[in-house]
């Protein structure tokens, strides 16, 4: 397995240029299963999820070619409605074939999905949507099969019980060509909903809501081939705030959407970062003492679950008691805090809540990262520390970092990876 040493220490300083958001190119190449025709798709994100789900359509029949971060998918001569189980579990958001594949083709019989498994994360909602939709499922041995019921498939009202990205992103999926009109009310907000909406109208779809509580969905008879550029990634980018505010520097962030990033921004300011807007690009210094802060997970537009790990080594390191309470999923916590532990962190973790007590320092360690956003928060605290950090299992990072490593050193970090 590969691995991170990182000699920490050093301020960052220069420009980081952000990828596409991963949980929009997720969602987006799952919906040219929708498709009549051939789509361009530009600002992909190069990283392990996108790869696996391009493997995954590829061997169902789609075309595919890659150039630097665009690709053109054509999934016109797909037959099949059972994507590669070995495939599908090698990721979390394959689910997204099953409300792609119920879209295309009235029926579709795909494997549980794997990814980080940092809390459970049920499907119920998808399956909740589905069948608002007509459709028959059957969840018997690790796998979804979806057909249409007696009545058929038509579009249908859900509400969702909790707001879920997934469940919205996968009725979003199977409603878009049904005849009828779909309407999701306790839909999840975030950009990457907002994204696939744009993406999906801008081949033919009607949607219209998508950054609301409800999304309405009037189903279309076929969609055509077009281009699209997709979203920059708002945690990716919080990501390197987070990295500059923990270790110090000044250092522009390139190719963001500033609205996406309010929330982290703000919360970075309170700790004492300095943070400039631009129209594509923020800048981030911090020189001083961080400051402690009180932060609560919420969904978009609130501070991002995703983002949790990253800030809790901010707190680490800052002046005072912070909190962080985590209320999106039953807890995060238990993927990082040890690791951080170990570095000299003082976390205390009562229910739903870190009380985190900032320290002089942390002191480098061996530490595994145990799903993609704790591996990130690993490398954060690897780069504040005092000597040598080696962050283990860092193909977790990489599932969602484009070349952080090299992102990294090119803003005067010590980083390496060791295979
Ligand atoms: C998406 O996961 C993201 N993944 C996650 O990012 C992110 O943490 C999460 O949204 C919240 O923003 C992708 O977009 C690929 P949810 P998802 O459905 O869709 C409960 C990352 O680091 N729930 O919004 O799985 C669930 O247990 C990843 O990029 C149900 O109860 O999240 C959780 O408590 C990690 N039943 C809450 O809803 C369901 O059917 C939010 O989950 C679905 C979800």
């Amino acid at each position: 397995m590969a691995r991170y040493e990182i000699n920490g220490g050093k301020s960052l300083q220069g420009t980081v240029t952000v990828s596409g958001a991963k949980n929009a190119a997720v969602a987006i190449l799952p919906a040219v299963l929708l498709v009549s025709g051939k789509c361009h798709i530009e600002n992909v994100p190069n990283i392990s999820d996108v790869h696996i789900l391009l493997d995954i359509l590829r061997e169902m029949g789609a075309e595919i070619s890659l150039e630097g971060s665009s690709v053109t998918v054509d999934c016109s001569h797909v037959r099949s409605s059972r994507p590669d189980a070995n495939l599908v579990r090698k990721m979390r958001a394959s689910y997204y074939l099953m409300g792609a594949l119920l879209g295309r083709c009235g029926k579709a019989h795909v494997a549980l999905p794997g990814g980080c498994n940092f809390a459970s994360r049920p499907i119920d909602q998808h399956i909740k949507g589905f069948i608002a939709l007509g459709a028959d499922v059957d969840e018997s041995d690790d796998y979804v099969a979806l057909e249409p019921g007696e009545n058929g498939l038509q579009g249908g009202r859900v509400s969702l019980d909790v707001v879920s990205v997934g469940a919205t992103v996968n009725i979003m999926l199977a409603a878009t060509l049904l005849p009828g009109q779909t309407v999701i009310e306790n839909a999840a907000k975030e950009p990457h909903i907002v994204d696939l909406a744009n993406f999906l109208n801008t081949m033919g779809a009607r949607i219209s809501g998508a950054g609301t509580d409800t999304v309405k969905i009037r189903g279309v008879k076929e969609l055509h081939g077009g281009s699209y550029a997709i979203i920059p990634d708002q945690i990716e980018a919080g990501t390197y705030m987070a990295a500059v505010a923990a270790a110090g520097g000044n250092v522009l962030v390139q190719n963001v959407i500033p609205k996406h990033m309010e929330c982290i921004t703000s919360k970075l300011q309170e700790m004492g970062a300095k943070v400039t807007n631009y129209d594509d690009a923020i800048r981030i210094q911090r020189a001083g003492k961080l400051r402690c802060t009180t932060v609560k997970t919420r969904p978009y537009p609130g501070f991002p679950t995703d983002m949790q790990a990253q800030i809790c080594v901010c707190m680490s390191l800052a002046s005072g008691v912070s909190r962080l309470t985590e209320s999106v999923y039953e807890t995060r916590f238990f993927g990082y805090c040890t690791e951080l532990q170990s570095m000299g962190a003082d976390i205390l973790i009562t229910g739903k809540t870190a009380i985190v007590t900032g320290r002089e320092k942390l002191t480098g360690a061996v530490v595994s990262a145990h799903d993609l956003r704790a591996g990130a928060a690993l490398v954060i605290a690897g780069l504040a520390a005092e000597g040598t950090t080696i962050v283990e299992n860092t193909h977790f990072i990489e599932r969602g970092y484009e070349s952080i490593v090299e992102k990294l050193s090119a803003l005067g970090a010590d980083i390496r990876r060791i295979e």
